[in-house]
């Protein structure tokens, strides 16, 4: 071998994940991406506006800092725009931890974590949840003895929702601060309903802030997000930034959907109101389901083996659902939100899994 570096990789697992699904007749309803689609000249209209050289030249990303700052309510010094939340994430690991550190995430969760951990040598503590789907606190409470680093808290979380809200924030962030961890709070579900640790921000050290433009503004595809803190953390995770943090086209998206908010929020509100129809819709039918401030619906099955076979029976229909997940939470399915007209159809398939009994 002549890289004599890093050979751990090389035991390293990847997948690209979710690729291989019927685009055309299917329904995408396992990555909590956007489930409808975006009009067909969407892209044009943008671009139209572009002087001629906009192909020709290196990205120009000054503008979509400053349009950041205002929607956050923050400076400009205080953000760097990565390749999504994953691109932050895995800044941050490299910036802030060295091999064998101990770091946190709320578990189950977004799967790059795991990911990252690995390849930087790091010792990930999982916290996971009880289940009433609370925090487990025994396993928080070990946390804080281990020395940690990092805890790293999606807030909403995923597959299992469990939303923390400020006055809890605010104690993670002094008991952290107080053993030098960094609290990073992930908000890919923000502007579903969540309150935001931005303003914590300016009261605790350790904060940091995590945004997406992949959820609530619909573009998973322009790879965009960033980081949040305050100058002093700022002036060195920003540093570490590649030459060009996005390309142009995913700049004259973000700052499309920056200047035209109300796209966003219109389609956030039909998410909102997607979540109330499936919640009854599935209660109706005798199933469990959780969702309050995400773009997903948590559902419960009697067993793992009933949550597979329905699974199955929905990709026999093009629908496409994440789960079962690992034990103990290998009896439930998640689905991604979108707009009502769309999740008809999944409502249409559920009933009919339910009359052919493939669950109880
Ligand atoms: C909790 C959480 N964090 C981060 C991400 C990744 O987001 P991005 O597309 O911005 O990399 C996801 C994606 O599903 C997620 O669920």
């Amino acid at each position: 071998m002549f890289i004599k570096n890093n050979l751990h990789l090389k035991n390293i697992t990847r997948q690209r994940v979710a690729e291989g699904r019927n685009l055309i007749k299917g329904l995408r309803l396992d990555r909590n991406e956007k489930v409808d689609i975006w009009p067909k000249n969407f892209i044009n209209n943008i671009l139209k506006k572009k002087p001629k050289s906009f192909f020709s030249t290196y990205p120009e990303i000054t503008s979509l800092y400053k349009k950041i700052a205002k929607f956050d309510k923050v400076k400009e010094e205080q953000i760097l725009i990565t390749s999504g939340i994953d691109g932050s994430i895995k800044n941050l690991l490299s910036l802030l931890t060295k091999p064998k550190d101990v770091i946190s995430v709320l578990s189950p969760t977004y799967a790059m974590y795991q990911v990252y951990a690995k390849i930087f040598k790091l010792n990930l503590f999982k916290i996971n949840y009880t289940k009433e789907y609370n925090i487990n606190r025994k396993d928080l409470n070990l946390f804080f003895k281990k020395k940690p680093k990092i805890l790293f808290v999606p807030n909403p979380n995923q597959p299992i929702e469990n939303t923390i809200d400020n006055k809890d924030l605010i104690k993670l962030a002094k008991k952290c601060a107080k053993i030098n961890c960094f609290l990073v709070v992930d908000e890919a579900y923000f502007h579903f309903g969540s309150k935001t640790a931005v303003p914590l921000i300016k009261k605790f050290k350790n904060v940091i802030v995590l945004r997406t433009f992949s959820k609530a503004f619909g573009v998973p595809s322009i790879r965009a997000g960033y980081t949040i803190s305050n100058k002093e953390n700022m002036s060195i995770i920003s540093k570490a930034r590649i030459a060009h943090e996005l390309s142009s086209v995913s700049i004259a998206v973000a700052e499309y959907l920056l200047d035209n908010y109300s796209i966003v929020r219109k389609n956030c509100n039909l998410i909102k109101k997607s979540r109330k129809i499936i919640k009854n819709a599935l209660s109706k039918i005798g199933l469990y389901c959780r969702s309050e401030f995400g773009n997903y619906v948590l559902i419960k099955f009697q067993n793992s083996s009933e949550a597979i076979k329905v699974v199955n029976f929905l990709r026999k229909k093009f629908i496409y659902v994440k789960g079962p997940y690992s034990k103990p939470w290998n009896n439930y399915i998640n689905i991604s939100l979108g707009p009502p007209v769309l999740m008809n159809r999944f409502l249409k398939e559920i009933k009919i899994a339910k009359e052919k009994k493939i669950f109880n």
